[in-house]
């Protein structure tokens, strides 16, 4: 039979029982404070979903992504456990899950502290209402499993598609369509929204129309936002790219952008785009130094939707039996049902402007060979540089995307 479900992956981001992952849960283990797994899978991710040589921009959140995974990991057995902690990089369902809680947490109380930024996150599982879950997988998960009729496809996408809408604040304001959930068993849908002011407004008058350079050859005119201010600047030679924060206020999340020298016949984006590892990131994070530079950077907005080449990615990258309706095993979830995920969609929207973000050449180059150059005059960004929505405290990559062609 084939059981067809739904994993719905979307952007825009306790207490244990004993013995309900195994027949020895630790419950005596504490949150670790080292999350630089999220953020490999995330840029491993990146680099395998997005065809980085192609002229398209492209957005997505990997820490949506990998929440919705995780999620999948918990009701999970056998060899689709294996593959999921292999690519997932982790080796433990309650270290796993209280990872998660604590980093779920945090965002949270950050919120009720700051009014600054607001970054929603939400994760749930819906299920048949005919399934019969173990009550110990409720009880870990009650505020992300729930049930539905999915005998009623329009009435279930609809509650579905209401949650996204809300957790977004109605930026995606549909994720599934009734066609996407008939016969499904289980959707694991996965909302994130981020909002965010910077720390150093650009002034809507400072905004001009400017060339953006696709390649040397395919240029167009954008509106470029543009201050001179003291900023956070690098330059990495592992990656070969200068980097530039611009902090948002609350001075826990920034953009981080990495722009790579362009000069003609020499691809450096797509070098940087393989280069780019946690390690390779964080290095170029701590690596920077404050100067004064005039920043000059487009105005854009991106809406991004990801289906079959999402489940693609993540088959490359090893999960491949979780996509499978013959050897799935999530048993974890229910015993008895024959679950698995046959379809995915994310979706993410993303825009910047001269107050901030909502997500949802003839450049002046400078050489990389030395290691701390002169301070930039311009940081300009006109051709293809990728964007990176960070969190710095947590080192989490909550959203990110490259921006290459603003005809795309
Ligand atoms: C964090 O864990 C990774 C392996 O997951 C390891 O390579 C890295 O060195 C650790 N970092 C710190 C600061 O402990
Ligand atoms: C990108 O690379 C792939 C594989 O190497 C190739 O098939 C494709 O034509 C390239 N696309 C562009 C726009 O260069
Ligand atoms: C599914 O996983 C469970 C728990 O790991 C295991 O006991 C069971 O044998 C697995 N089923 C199959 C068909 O692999
Ligand atoms: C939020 O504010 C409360 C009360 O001021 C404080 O106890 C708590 O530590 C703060 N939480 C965070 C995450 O900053
Ligand atoms: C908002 O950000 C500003 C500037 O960083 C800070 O002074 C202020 O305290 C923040 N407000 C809240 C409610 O956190
Ligand atoms: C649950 O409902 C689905 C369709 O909605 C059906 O295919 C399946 O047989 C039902 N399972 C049980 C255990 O009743
Ligand atoms: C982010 O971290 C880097 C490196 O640790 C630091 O230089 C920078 O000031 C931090 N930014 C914020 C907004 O805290
Ligand atoms: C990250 O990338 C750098 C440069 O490509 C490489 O030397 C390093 O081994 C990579 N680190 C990891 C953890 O993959």
């Amino acid at each position: 039979m084939n059981w067809l479900a739904t994993i719905a992956l979307l952007c825009a981001a306790s207490s244990v029982r004993p013995q309900c992952f195994s027949e020895d849960d630790d419950l005596s283990i504490v949150p670790s404070n080292n999350l630089s797994s999220i953020t490999d899978f995330g840029l491993d991710l990146f680099r395998t979903v997005f065809p980085y040589n192609s002229t398209n921009n492209f957005f997505f959140s990997p820490y949506s992504i990998w929440n919705a995974l995780t999620l999948a990991y918990f009701g999970s057995g056998g060899n689709t456990q294996a593959e999921l902690e292999r690519v997932l990089r982790v080796d433990d369902k309650v270290q796993t899950l209280k990872n998660w809680r604590s980093l779920e947490f945090l965002y949270q109380m950050r919120q009720v502290n700051n009014s600054n930024y607001t970054f929603n996150l939400a994760n749930k599982a819906y299920f048949d209402n005919n399934l019969s879950l173990r009550s110990c997988v409720k009880d870990i998960l009650h505020k992300e499993l729930e049930l539905v009729d999915f005998s009623n496809p329009i009435q279930a996408a609809a509650t579905i598609n209401d949650f996204v809408s809300q957790t977004t604040k109605g930026r995606i304001p549909t994720l599934v369509g009734a066609d996407d959930v008939v016969n499904a068993q289980m959707v694991l849908a996965n909302a994130a929204f981020f909002k965010g002011t910077w720390l150093y407004q650009f002034k809507n008058s400072a905004t001009q129309p400017g060339l953006f350079y696709s390649s040397p050859q395919d240029y167009s005119f954008v509106d470029m936002m543009r201050q001179k201010g003291n900023f956070n600047h690098g330059v990495s030679e592992e990656l070969g790219a200068h980097i530039l924060e611009l902090p948002y206020t609350g001075e826990a999340v920034s953009m981080f952008i990495l722009l790579p020298p362009f000069i003609s016949g020499d691809n450096g984006f797509n070098r940087m785009v393989e280069r780019l590892n946690g390690t390779t990131l964080q290095n170029a994070i701590e690596e920077m130094w404050r100067v004064q530079v005039e920043v000059i950077l487009p105005k854009f907005k991106l809406e991004q939707a990801i289906g079959d080449e999402l489940v693609q990615a993540l088959s490359e990258m090893g999960v491949k039996d979780l996509f499978d309706a013959a050897k799935a095993n999530l048993t974890t979830f229910d015993p008895v049902a024959s679950l698995s995920v046959g379809k995915s969609i994310h979706k993410a929207f993303v825009e910047v402007s001269e107050e901030g973000t909502e997500a949802a050449a003839a450049t002046a180059l400078i050489s990389l060979r030395i290691a701390r150059p002169a301070a930039p005059e311009k940081f300009e960004c006109n051709h293809p540089f990728l964007f990176i929505i960070y969190d710095n405290f947590t080192k989490n990559v909550l959203f990110m995307g490259a921006y290459k062609n603003p005809k795309a």
